[in-house]
C-alpha cells in the first residue's frame, strides 16, 4: 500500500528540518510530486473554497489592480484571484512549484515566480492591493513565524487588503507540544498580522474547514490606511 500523503510529506519535510532547513522541503516534496513519487497533500485542483466563499461575499473588482498569493504552490488561488481581473503575481520557494502551476495553467494571466516570503524583493514592499496568505506562514517553524508575519504585512499597499487563511491552535498550548508541520496559529500570532500601526483587522472568524466540517480554520481581513 503507498504512504499516506501528509506522512510522506512529514517525513520528507523532517528530513530538513533535523538539518536546521526550514524550507528545503517543499522543493524536495514538489519535486518527488512531480516524478510521481509523492503527492502534495495541500493541492487540492481547485482554489481554497473558504477564499471562493471570500470573494463571493466581497465582491472586489480587481481590474486595475495588482495582488499578490504567497506560497502559491500549484497555482489554484491565484487561478481564482487572476480570474477576479488582479494583475497577479503568485510566488513560492519551489522552483518545481512554479514550474508545476505555470504547466498546470498555461494559459494563466498570473505571473508566477520564485521567491522567498522572508527575502523578498524590495519593489515589492506597500506594493499590492490585495494579498492572499493561505497557510505559509503555519508550514514556517514557530521561530520563523513572527518574520514572516512581518513580511507578509510589508506587501500590502496604502488602501489593500490582505486576507489571511490558516489552522488554529489554543492560545495556551506550549510551542513544544506542537510536532509541526503545520505549526497553527494562536488568535494571537493571527492578530498580529496587524502589528504595524497602519495595518488594521477587520475581521477574524473561525469558520468551518473545506475539508471536515467538524474542523476550524481562522479567516481574517486587514486594510491598510
Ligand atoms: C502548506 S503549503 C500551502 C500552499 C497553498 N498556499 C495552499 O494553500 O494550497 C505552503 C506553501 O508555501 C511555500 N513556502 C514555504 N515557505 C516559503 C517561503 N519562505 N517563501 C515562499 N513560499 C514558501 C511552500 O513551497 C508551499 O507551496
Amino acid at each position: 500500500m503507498s504512504e499516506d500523503p501528509d506522512l510522506q510529506a512529514q517525513r520528507i519535510a523532517r528530513q530538513s528540518l533535523d538539518r536546521d532547513d526550514a524550507t528545503g522541503w517543499f522543493e524536495n516534496l514538489y519535486s518527488a510530486a512531480s516524478d510521481g513519487t509523492a503527492v502534495i497533500p495541500w493541492d487540492r485542483g481547485f482554489a481554497n473554497p473558504l477564499l471562493t466563499e471570500w470573494f463571493e461575499a466581497s465582491g472586489p473588482d480587481g481590474s486595475g489592480k495588482s495582488a499578490v498569493v504567497i506560497g502559491a504552490g500549484t497555482g489554484w488561488d491565484a487561478e481564482l484571484v487572476a480570474d477576479h481581473g488582479y494583475q497577479t503575481t503568485a510566488f513560492d520557494i519551489s522552483p518545481t512549484a512554479v514550474e508545476t502551476a505555470r504547466r498546470n495553467h498555461p494559459d494563466s494571466q498570473a505571473q508566477y515566480v520564485v521567491a522567498n516570503l522572508l527575502d523578498q524583493p524590495a519593489e515589492w514592499h506597500h506594493a499590492f492591493d490585495l494579498v492572499i496568505e493561505i497557510y505559509t506562514v503555519q508550514a514556517l517553524p514557530i521561530s520563523l513565524q513572527a518574520a514572516a508575519v512581518q513580511k507578509v504585512g510589508e506587501l500590502v499597499a496604502p488602501g489593500g487588503t490582505l486576507v489571511v487563511i490558516a489552522s488554529p491552535r489554543a492560545d495556551g498550548q506550549p510551542d513544544d507540544e506542537i510536532e509541526g508541520p503545520p505549526w497553527p496559529l494562536t488568535r494571537g500570532t493571527v492578530e498580529s498580522f496587524a502589528s504595524a500601526p497602519d495595518l488594521r483587522l477587520i475581521s477574524l472568524d473561525q469558520v468551518p474547514a473545506p475539508t471536515d466540517p467538524t474542523a476550524f480554520r481562522w479567516r481574517a481581513e486587514f486594510l491598510r490606511d
